[in-house]
């Protein structure tokens, strides 16, 4: 457990895993979000993000209005392109399986929407300008299962050989919102077409992302590419994409990349979608969990062969 000195505080924060994620303590959430003032405060919780890729900060009591805010102090927030919000909130993302939810794929495909990313992904990469990050606020959770998996992107692409690496870095993919989108939304037409990418008159959003991003806080590069979004290598034969995105996605997979939030009632999580990929582990048929998702509006992803933690200022 890390001890951090604020002006009156002190803040607790006690790493989770080797590459990922971190327990923070000693911040109160709400008066963050409505004390634009307490720049010390928010100065703190991002560079613990960018850090650490995801957080978790328990027993936070938090209205709706505080949570937008909150997530405001991130950036501007994106509104999702199929998923509706609550009459008047077009920005909240929820996330709600109530005691009847069910796993079974049929009910799924006849339109009983189960669970939220319950696979691979970093949300909405299929935008053009894919969401820089999401604040998940869960009120309810059931009493066992329900955890969130995360993967580190960094740790991934740190751990491949210089010859992949290299290969990688001069590599495109496409992301689609298709395979997705139609399971849990049908053939509803997407919203705004304006906001998100569209190829071609489709009903989903599609755009190309470099495979290797390189972060533009913190300098890093990171591995961009989930089994939830990405369909295709562009540079590749459809033979070698699908063999090089498995190996990837498998890779990504691997336990020591990644952590396991177990979550307690009133937590909020903030991960940052350019460097991380996350998984919903639906084990917990017949229990609710239920909260909000804000999510942060992002930049186009890039690649920079020199762009470095240093050039941005974070280290050195
Ligand atoms: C999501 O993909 O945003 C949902 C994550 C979760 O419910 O744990």
């Amino acid at each position: 457990m890390t001890q951090v000195q604020r002006s009156q505080s002190t803040l607790r924060v006690r790493p989770l895993s080797g590459h990922i994620g971190a327990e923070i303590e000693g911040l109160d959430l709400a008066s963050l979000a409505l004390d634009n003032r307490d720049n010390e405060g928010f100065a703190t919780l991002k560079s613990l993000f960018l850090q650490y890729q995801v957080v978790i900060l328990r027993n936070q009591t938090l209205t709706r209005d505080q949570h937008i805010a909150l997530g405001k102090r991130f950036g501007d927030l994106h509104v999702h392109p199929m998923a509706k919000g609550p009459e008047g909130y077009p920005e909240i993302f929820p996330i709600e399986a109530d005691a009847n939810s069910s796993n079974d794929p049929k009910d799924i495909r006849g339109g009983k929407r189960a669970v939220n990313g319950g696979h691979w992904h970093s949300d909405v990469s299929c935008d053009v300008e894919p969401p820089l990050g999401s604040l998940l606020y869960l009120r309810d959770v059931p009493e066992y299962g329900g955890d969130t998996l995360f993967s580190s992107g960094y740790a991934a692409y740190e751990a491949l050989s210089p010859a992949l690496q290299s290969l990688l870095e001069g590599l495109t993919a496409v992301h689609s919102g298709e395979a997705t989108y139609r399971l849990h939304y049908g053939h509803q037409a997407a919203k705004d077409r304006s906001q998100f990418g569209f190829k071609n008159g489709a009903d989903y959003p599609e755009a190309v992302h470099p495979v290797v991003r390189t972060h533009p806080e913190t300098g890093r590069k990171s591995l961009f590419v989930n089994r939830g979004f990405t369909r295709e290598i562009v540079e590749l034969s459809h033979t070698e994409s699908q063999a090089l995105l498995e190996f990837l996605y498998r890779h990504q997979e691997t336990p020591e990349f990644t952590v396991r939030l177990n979550w307690t009632p009133n937590s909020l999580a903030i991960w940052d979608n350019r460097c991380t990929q996350h998984r919903a582990i639906f084990d917990y048929s017949g229990l609710a969990r239920r909260g909000e998702r804000v999510t942060v509006k992002g930049d186009r992803p890039y690649f920079s062969e020199t762009a470095s933690a240093v050039e941005w200022g974070l280290v050195g």
